[in-house]
């Protein structure tokens, strides 16, 4: 029987034109990341994330950077830092989450926004992870003090 998460024997069928698209994409991802070795204890044993209340988030996160449209409402920057403060974020988990990401978008879709939304997330990717380690408590860079610090700066 095929794997019912595996996107792998999928053919791209165009590009992401909205809400659906992103739905897909969102929910073939985050199934990996669920399985993947190095990120999925950090999603269910350290954040305990409620995929229930996650996955809406972060529909309605790409369709805003997408689109301009969604109702997201949150800190993706906080988010992180709050995590970091619980387990050490390395490159190399961003790595893994980018390298995953930009795999199920080539095996869902192909055109321009698939392209775009790739070069988003690598932009966010570098963006967050030079924040949470500048932010990081004790860091030579600022001498952060954590997420409390960044909310009051920002
Ligand atoms: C590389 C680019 C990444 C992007 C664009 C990204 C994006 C996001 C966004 C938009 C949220 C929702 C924030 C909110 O409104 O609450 C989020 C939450 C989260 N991210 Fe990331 N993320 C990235 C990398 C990572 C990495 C590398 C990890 C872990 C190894 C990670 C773990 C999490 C977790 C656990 C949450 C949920 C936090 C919570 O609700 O407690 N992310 N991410």
């Amino acid at each position: 029987m095929s794997n019912p998460i595996s996107t792998e024997n999928q053919q791209p069928t165009g590009d992401i034109h909205g809400g659906a698209e992103i739905r897909r994409l969102v929910d073939a991802f985050y199934a990996k990341v669920q399985l993947d070795p190095l990120l999925g204890p950090v999603f269910n044993d350290v954040a305990k994330v409620d995929w229930g209340e996650h996955l809406p988030k972060l529909y309605a996160f790409w369709e805003s950077v997408l689109f301009g449209s969604g109702d997201y409402r949150g800190n993706p920057m906080l988010a992180h830092l709050h995590l970091d403060g619980k387990e050490t974020l390395t490159w190399e988990m961003f790595e893994r989450w980018l390298a995953l990401f930009h795999e199920t978008v080539d095996e869902l879709f192909f055109g321009p926004v698939a392209h775009r939304i790739k070069l988003a997330s690598a932009n966010m990717g570098q963006v967050i992870h030079s924040r949470v380690q500048m932010m990081r408590k004790g860091s030579p860079l600022t001498g952060g003090g954590g997420e409390k610090e960044y909310a009051r700066r920002s």
